[in-house]
């Protein structure tokens, strides 16, 4: 997503006029120490880990493993209520009629009239699923699981992202695994076909959350609320979702290595990182995409992650959905996430390896090429599917020599 607040706006720009080479030194330099000092303080805390601790103390060693596996695989299936049956998406909203209360009302005949179908629809919150994937995250144990919001018609860029950060694969902590969220095709679009498309495209992979609400921007947080609600019902123990855009790189094995690192500290519970906007208002430009009037919301805007890509604990997720249900839905899905985070008392933190905003405004920035900050990094927006394919080849790639070497060397 691009800036949606004045605030956000400013940054781009700032960022643009302190020149190019500078930002990706000193990014690079900011995100190799941090990961430095976390390498550091690793050794002095378990000098012997290299030894593997569980050969000669066994698994009571270290307490906080313990309390990691307590939500590892412990049955098979779906997760079973207390009588037996699993608990399974309820939610029968087939038509949504508008709420005839609000438009005689005197607010809502000044209110700008493209806000008019969000305003009328905002009590329907839960919508059908078309597609559905209960077993996602109760076939073995899911570590991290990769959200990915798309619309139907972008395949290509699924298909990139299957290809690249949303491959699912088995690590030591345990599984990681993707799901695109999506609704249906907005009207004017070749919706029989495009479902059919997405149908088969769905037998092949398994990974498509398709909801019975139409894909439109004003509708985005619908996809936010529903996820929350599905993740409730059928991931009780995934540990970490990582949630992004289809058009954006992710260095998965950075991402890995920063969930490793707060899991070993112990600050793992209410992780939720990412680039935060914090002290933005809303834009009062008609002209831009992100406008909102007076009417709809006066005031700051809470602390919120860019839509680019965050991450989050399973845990703080669970508390975040039942912290929505008492927040109103808002017309930026984003901006609804930090109200919902406002209200759970919880402070999204800002992390250097997350670069949501400015970066790749100038398309031949050196940014844009440049593979050794792809390997710094964390989240890069925005990128073609071709761009993504080519980033993610090259930074894998054994050729590769940058100056700082990150990671565990592998
Ligand atoms: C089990 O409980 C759920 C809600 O907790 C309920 O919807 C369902 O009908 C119950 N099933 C049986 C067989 O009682
Ligand atoms: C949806 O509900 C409205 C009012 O409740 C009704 O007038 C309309 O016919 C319904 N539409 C469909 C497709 O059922
Ligand atoms: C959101 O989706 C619903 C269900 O498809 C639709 O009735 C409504 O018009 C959409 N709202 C907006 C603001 O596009
Ligand atoms: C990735 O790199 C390999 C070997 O260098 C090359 O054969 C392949 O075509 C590349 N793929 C893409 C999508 O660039």
């Amino acid at each position: 997503m691009t800036s949606l607040t004045a605030a956000g706006t400013e940054r781009g720009q700032k960022r643009l006029v302190l020149g190019l080479l500078k930002p990706v030194l000193s990014l690079s330099l900011v995100f190799a120490s941090f990961l430095m000092l976390h390498r550091l303080a690793e050794k002095d805390a378990f000098g012997l880990k290299a030894g593997g601790p569980r050969a000669w103390c066994g698994s009571d060693c270290f307490t906080f493993k313990h309390s990691v596996s307590t939500e590892g695989p412990t049955e098979q299936g779906a997760p079973r209520s207390r009588n037996g049956t699993a608990p399974s998406w309820d939610a029968q909203v087939l038509n949504c009629s508008e709420d005839a209360s609000v438009s005689s009302q005197d607010w809502f005949r000044r209110l700008d009239s493209r806000f008019h179908q969000f305003v009328l629809r905002k009590h329907c919150r839960y919508f059908p699923l078309r597609i559905n994937h209960p077993e996602k995250c109760t076939r073995g144990h899911v570590h991290l699981l990769i959200v990915v919001k798309s619309v139907i018609e972008q395949h290509d860029r699924r298909e990139a992202v299957r290809q690249t950060w949303g491959r699912e694969y088995e690590t030591e902590s345990g599984s990681v695994r993707t799901v695109f969220l999506l609704g249906t095709a907005s009207t004017g679009k070749d919706s029989r076909n495009l479902q059919r498309l997405l149908e088969y495209e769905d037998r092949l992979y398994g990974d498509i959350l398709q909801w019975d609400f139409m894909d439109t921007f004003f509708n985005l947080t619908l996809k936010e609320v529903n996820f929350l609600k599905w993740f409730n019902i059928y991931c009780p123990r995934t540990r970490f979702i990582f949630k992004g855009d289809d058009d954006v790189f992710v260095n998965t094995h950075n991402l890995l290595e920063l969930i490793r690192f707060r899991t070993e500290e112990r600050r793992d519970e209410r992780l939720f990182v990412g680039d935060i906007i914090s002290k933005a208002a809303p834009i009062r430009n008609r002209q831009s995409k992100y406008y909102i009037p007076k009417e709809l919301y006066d005031g700051p805007y809470p602390p919120y992650a860019g839509g680019g890509g965050f991450l989050m604990s399973g845990a703080l997720a669970r508390n975040l959905f039942r912290a929505s249900e008492a927040v109103q839905l808002y017309p930026i899905d984003d901006v609804f996430l930090g109200m919902c985070l406002q209200r759970l008392g919880t402070a999204p933190e800002s992390h250097a390896g997350f670069r949501t905003f400015g970066v790749t405004r100038r398309r031949l920035s050196p940014m844009n090429s440049e593979p050794c900050f792809y390997k710094q990094l964390i989240v890069v927006h925005k990128l073609s599917p071709h761009e993504l394919l080519r980033m993610w080849n090259v930074t894998h790639g054994d050729s590769l020599v940058c100056a700082f070497v990150l990671g565990s060397g592998h």
